[in-house]
């Protein structure tokens, strides 16, 4: 807690502001007036913001809050998400415009397709689906590289009415597995494979075992719809007639007319895994209207979207990032957007600043743990591009860190951009608070204060607002249109997570620390439950554990997030082993063994959640009901000073801890 403070203390000394270009103020898509606006009719204000969207019929009543935390906004609108994103664009005279300049990962494979291309590809992709049995309201899961096909499918599905559940390519086939069952996906649309890092890498095999265990977890998948990305050999067993079909097969072959049909507003649109406090992930819902209203508006005004921008997000569709601000946002507003397959430093690391340049990217859209990345590689790798066309950048997905934010500004930008730090979760579906960037005078490492519409604050334990200087607990006041509607299949999980801690007050609470500092800007300060933030990517502390000790030789295993300066966060693992893996050697705790379990949980979750560090201990620091104290681990883990152990069953735990630790440093 006092590590929190003085960082707080630290960040609060920070008086560098950033005034927004005079220019871009004076063409500015929201102004201050806004905020007043919103305030004084929630409402009435969501209501003109839902004019952004085409109905099929109109709804006859903004917000239906009558069952909290069950939301359901413009109710009795119909319409279909894909109608919005791509068939308006070419009715209104707009089928040219390219809506995606497709950069593969080997140089020179690119692909830009148009508005009216694309309604072409996602009629077509819609019309196959509907040929391989999938209904309205049915489950498709989505395992794809970031290649056109992905966004196609993630709108065909809408499109259809069948709600989509993409899994991050980077998860194993565990975490696909267990996806799958959870929803109970009837198809999953894959690929061979896609380029990382300059090499093939497969991603059909994994789909294959993932279908077998969905199998042992009583659930059967009828259909792998598998797109030929790079040719790669599927292997021995790699294609079953029964089930597998060649998206060139079914997709190319299919007609270019589809009607699409309407919905209704609160119709499923797509379901999000994200990591909670328990071992299970979390299916986000989220439905249609509010949506695609609260992802269309946000864009637009966030990043003062005009109609020659070409706007970049480097987030993988695999993310809510990559929904809300590669597919839902940005298509609903008809933009030019670059859609990028591969890895920053491939082939070479200014790979990312080539191709800002050879398309003219103007808004670019990317995370904390990137720049930091680019930072130190050194400023002469960008500096030897032309980044003049860029009028705007944002970052997300955990707190940016001053040095980082002016950085950013000055050397990506080159001192004209402002910078929006935007703050919101898998579940708040869109932007919630972030500057205006033609409004707010920026403060590097504060995301400031909500956008007009979204109501939030910053309360203490009993759900006070804190006064400006001070620190709490992060929460929304007031329902917004795309909030999450419950997770897939528990209601009660959802108001326990979300809704339970400030029951009385009825506000929605993000699991986040922050702090209003004397001006009342926020500053998020991270997680204060028990999910860590690892490159901006959300993983549970428990989910790891529980991989961990399903690997044969551990017994007990603890994991925290540490303080990384590259990655915000990285994980670290406490084990004991068991007595049979002692005896057989492994009782050193030595490399061999920390190799061994880290490769366990890469293959379990993905590569994303191997531990940074795996720490071999004889015992874990239990209070006296045998909970673990993660706090003290933490200290191990950042190494500082053991903080107070006075609630320890065994005070002398953490002696023993420090002094034998022992462990694997790696950075795969
Ligand atoms: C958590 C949500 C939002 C899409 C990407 C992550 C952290 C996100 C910021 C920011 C400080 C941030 C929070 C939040 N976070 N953006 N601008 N400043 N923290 O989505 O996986 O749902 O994670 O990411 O801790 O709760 P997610």
């Amino acid at each position: 807690m006092s590590n929190t403070d003085q960082t707080l203390a630290n960040l609060l000394q920070e008086d560098r502001r950033f005034e927004p270009p005079a220019e871009l103020a004076a063409h500015a898509n929201l102004t201050a007036e806004a905020y007043d606006r919103a305030a004084a009719d929630r409402e009435g204000f969501w209501a003109a913001q839902a004019e952004r969207i085409t109905w099929a019929e109109p709804f006859t009543q903004v917000l239906d809050w009558s069952n909290p935390p069950f939301a359901k906004w413009y109710v009795g609108g119909k319409l279909n998400a894909a109608y919005n994103c791509v068939d308006r664009h070419v009715e209104a005279g707009r089928g040219d415009k390219v809506a995606i300049h497709f950069v593969g990962e080997p140089v020179g494979d690119t692909r830009s397709i148009t508005y009216a291309e694309l309604q072409d590809l996602v009629s077509q992709a819609a019309n196959a689906l509907t040929d391989l049995g999938v209904e309205a309201g049915d489950r498709v899961a989505i395992y794809m590289p970031m290649i056109p096909e992905a966004v196609v499918t993630m709108l065909a599905c809408a499109r259809i009415g069948a709600p989509h559940t993409v899994v991050f390519g980077g998860f194993s086939s565990d975490a696909l597995a267990s996806r799958l069952e959870d929803c109970q996906a009837k198809v999953v649309v894959t690929a061979d494979g896609g380029y990382r890092r300059g090499a093939a890498s497969a991603l059909k095999p994994a789909v294959d075992e993932a279908r077998t265990k969905a199998e042992t977890l009583g659930h059967t998948v009828e259909k792998v719809l598998v797109v030929r990305r790079t040719g790669q050999d599927l292997g021995e067993n790699g294609w079953d007639d029964a089930v597998d079909v060649w998206w060139h097969d079914a997709v190319d072959s299919a007609s270019t007319q589809h009607t699409p049909e309407a919905f209704d507003a609160e119709h499923p649109l797509y379901v999000m895994y994200t990591s909670g406090t328990t071992g299970k992930p979390k299916g986000i819902l989220h439905t249609t209207g509010g949506y695609l209203v609260g992802c269309s508006y946000t864009h637009w005004a966030v990043f003062d979207l005009k109609d020659d921008d070409v706007y970049w997000c480097t987030a993988d569709i695999g993310w809510v990032t990559g929904h809300s601000y590669i597919v839902y946002g940005p298509l609903a507003n008809g933009v030019t957007q670059v859609l990028y397959e591969g890895t920053p430093d491939s082939p070479e690391r200014g790979r990312w600043w080539d191709v800002i340049e050879q398309h003219g990217v103007t808004i670019f859209y990317t995370a904390p743990t990137a720049i930091r990345s680019f930072m130190k590689q050194g400023r002469e790798i960008p500096d030897a591009r032309d980044l003049s066309s860029l009028r705007l950048l944002g970052s997300v997905g955990e707190p940016i860190n001053p040095e980082a934010y002016v950085w950013y500004r000055h050397v990506i930008g080159g001192d004209r951009t402002p910078v929006v730090d935007t703050w919101w979760q898998t579940e708040t579906g869109s932007i919630m608070i972030s500057p205006l960037p033609g409004v707010t005078a920026g403060k590097p490492g504060s995301a400031m204060i909500p956008i007009p519409g979204v109501a939030a604050d910053v309360v203490d334990e009993e759900g006070t607002p804190v006064p400006n200087g001070s620190g709490g607990y992060l929460v929304l006041t007031e329902p917004w249109p795309s909030m999450l509607r419950t997770i897939w299949g528990d209601d009660e999980r959802f108001k326990e997570t979300y809704w339970a801690r400030f029951a009385k007050q009825g506000y929605y609470f993000a699991g986040d620390g922050a702090k209003k500092d004397s001006d009342g800007d926020l500053w998020v300060l991270g997680r204060v439950d028990d999910v860590m933030n690892v490159s901006g990517h959300r993983l549970s502390t428990t989910e790891i554990e529980s991989a961990l000790v399903s690997h044969p030789k551990v017994a007990e295993a603890a994991v925290v997030g540490a303080k990384d300066e590259d990655t915000g966060q990285a994980v670290c693992a406490f084990v004991i082993l068991r007595e049979s893996a002692l005896d057989s050697g492994a009782s050193d705790g030595g490399d061999d063994i920390v190799a061994e379990l880290r490769k366990h949980v890469r293959k379990e979750i993905g590569p994303i959640a191997t531990p940074r560090q795996i720490m071999v201990v004889p015992e874990l620091p239990k209070t006296r009901s045998g909970k673990i104290m993660r706090r003290l681990l933490r200290d191990v883990a950042e190494n500082r000073e053991i903080g107070d152990v006075t609630t320890l069953a065994d005070s002398s735990v953490m002696d023993l801890i420090s002094s034998g630790l022992s462990g694997g440093k790696g950075d795969e």
